[in-house]
């Protein structure tokens, strides 16, 4: 293992009617909340009354910012940090997913912040301070309910930008799986693959001697596995919905890598393409990912073997390592494919047009990854397999 240190003071709330803890766990921060969600499916499917009775109760003073974009812009960002600074908010609720809880972070850190939020970011600066904030989650994808990262979309610049800082870990978060039930099909799939892609992004590392982040991590991949295709069938099967929604945060709060240190290089050219095109984080991944193994095989055979057998059941009998490893990679292609998971650029009308844009854009300081550092040519090539 590589040596570490771990420390997550997130309050974890997770659970059946959990939300009646709402009131208890904001009042110690004082009354002034900025309530922050998404485009309105939490006024659709109730939660937005729920969450008001909740701050009735502690006679909170409510200011509302809403419409915070999946892909969260700095423009709303910056409305969010006006108003705090405005009306000197004690607290900020994120009610929504991950898009919403990113948005929070960067305001909470903006609002403590004297320059430009956006330095702080792009890591030109480093936040100081932040307001609290705790979150009540409504799709399991991110993890960002219980981590400190944040990814935020410069539009201007077509920039897309994962930061993160100690002081945007939530205070709190509130998981019940019955708020996901709403979620509808194709963000339920998107949730999928971003959850199991946390997991390959981590399970991807040259660190020796890590048999039990090993396991954790296949045990979530095959719980996922098996519970997202319930979920999808009956959006209110709540133990499907209860496990996607634990396996998503402890994907990427921090307990598999644990000693283990991570490639994350999927993830950055992701984030190229959709700072260019807007398109789902996870249906992106779904395209890229098994292309970034592949062209990568000489690198990742080792563990995508053993991803391969362990989670996908490859008979390895009479096959080479190389072998196994491609059939792994197209157990996990037909899995995604089989939930309905985008799997070709195509898909989301993406040609080769700005292909060299969006691979500088993924490795703007010469290389990305950790596992297998790839240049912006090797990341034309994925774009290109994958177009
Ligand atoms: O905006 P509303 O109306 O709430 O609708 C949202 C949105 O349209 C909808 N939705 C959420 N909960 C729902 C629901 N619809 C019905 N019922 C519910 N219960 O789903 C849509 C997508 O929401 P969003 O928050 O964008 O999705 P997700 O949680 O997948 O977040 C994606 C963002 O997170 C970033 C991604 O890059 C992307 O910007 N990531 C953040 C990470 C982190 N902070 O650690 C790590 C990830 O790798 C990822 O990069
Ligand atoms: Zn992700």
């Amino acid at each position: 293992m590589e040596p570490f240190i771990y420390q997550n003071p997130t309050k974890l709330i997770f659970g059946r009617d959990q939300l009646s803890a709402l009131s208890k766990e904001i009042k110690p921060y004082g009354t002034k909340i900025l309530l922050v969600y998404g485009g309105g499916s939490i006024k659709r499917n109730g939660l937005y009354d729920q969450v008001q009775q909740q701050l009735t109760e502690i006679n909170a003073t409510v200011f509302e910012l809403s419409g915070v974009e999946p892909n969260p812009r700095l423009t709303t960002v910056q409305k969010g940090i006006d108003i705090c600074k405005a009306e000197q908010i004690d607290f900020i609720l994120a009610v929504g997913g991950g898009s919403v809880i990113d948005g929070t972070k960067a305001i909470a850190a903006g609002a403590k912040f004297e320059g430009n939020v956006w330095d702080i970011i792009a890591k030109k600066a480093n936040a100081t301070d932040a307001l609290p904030f705790g979150t009540v989650l409504t799709l399991a994808a991110t993890g960002s309910e219980m981590n400190a990262g944040s990814v935020i979309t410069n539009w201007e610049t077509q920039e897309k930008i994962g930061w993160g800082s100690p002081f945007v870990f939530p205070r709190f978060s509130i998981l019940d799986p019955v708020h996901t039930f709403s979620v509808p099909k194709d963000q339920t799939i998107y949730g999928t693959v971003d959850i199991m892609s946390h997991v390959l992004e981590q399970y991807f590392s040259h660190a020796p001697n890590v048999p039990l982040n090993e396991r954790f991590a296949e045990s979530i991949l095959r719980t996922v596995i098996e519970a997202a295709p319930r979920a999808l069938e009956n959006p209110e099967d709540y133990e499907a919905r209860e496990s996607i929604l634990y396996c998503g945060t402890m994907a990427l709060n921090g307990t598999l890598s644990m000693g283990m240190t991570g490639d994350w290089g999927t993830h950055s050219i992701e984030h190229a393409v959709s700072a260019v095109y807007d398109i789902p984080h996870g249906g992106g991944l779904a395209i890229i990912f098994p292309n970034w193994i592949k062209y990568n095989l000489d690198t990742t055979t080792p563990k995508m073997k053993q991803l391969a057998i362990r989670v996908f059941g490859v008979d390895s009998t009479n096959k080479s390592d190389r072998e196994i490893a491609i059939e792994g990679i197209e157990k996990l292609r037909e899995y995604w494919n089989s939930i309905g998971a985008p799997n070709r650029l195509a898909d989301y009308g993406i040609n080769e047009e700005r292909l060299t844009d969006m691979a500088e854009k993924a490795a703007p300081s010469g290389t990305v990854g950790r596992f297998q550092p790839v240049s912006p040519q090797d990341v034309y090539e994925i774009l290109k397999m994958s177009l």
